[in-house]
């Protein structure tokens, strides 16, 4: 777990955070064990930032990976950041049931799976 959270530590060293200064870090092990890093990029159109989460799956997705463990999420705050309800969205839709570790950069950290901190989800099964 501990490997986890420093490969987004480094992660969130790369943010492009400019405009709201909040620097996010992520990581996504696959079941392989190799690991995804993702920062947030934020852009002068805010709308179009990009969360760290979404940047790491989609890095993972576009190398092929396809079956996925952990994902770790590190921001600087003092209760560790959770990931936004857009990104649990893309996470349960192409991850699954991943487990979840929020850290800050004290050593703080909690576990959860992404069912509990996503319930009741609008998925592929409704279409
Ligand atoms: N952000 C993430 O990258 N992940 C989260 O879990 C929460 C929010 C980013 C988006 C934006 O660049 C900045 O943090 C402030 O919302």
């Amino acid at each position: 777990m501990q490997g986890l959270i420093e490969a987004a530590v480094r992660a969130r060293e790369n943010a492009r955070a400019g405009f709201s200064n909040f620097r996010v870090g992520a990581a996504l092990e696959e079941a392989g064990g190799r690991i995804h890093t993702g920062c947030n990029i934020e852009n002068a159109t805010l709308g179009l930032t990009v969360c760290a989460e979404r940047v790491a799956v989609w890095k993972a997705l576009s190398e092929g990976s396809r079956q996925f463990t952990r994902l770790a999420v590190v921001a600087d705050t003092e209760v560790p950041t959770p990931p936004c309800g857009a990104c649990r969205q893309i996470v349960w839709e192409f991850c699954g049931d991943v487990e979840i570790i929020l850290a800050n950069l004290q050593g703080r950290s909690e576990r959860f799976r992404l069912r509990d901190l996503f319930p009741r989800p609008f998925d592929a099964s409704f279409l």
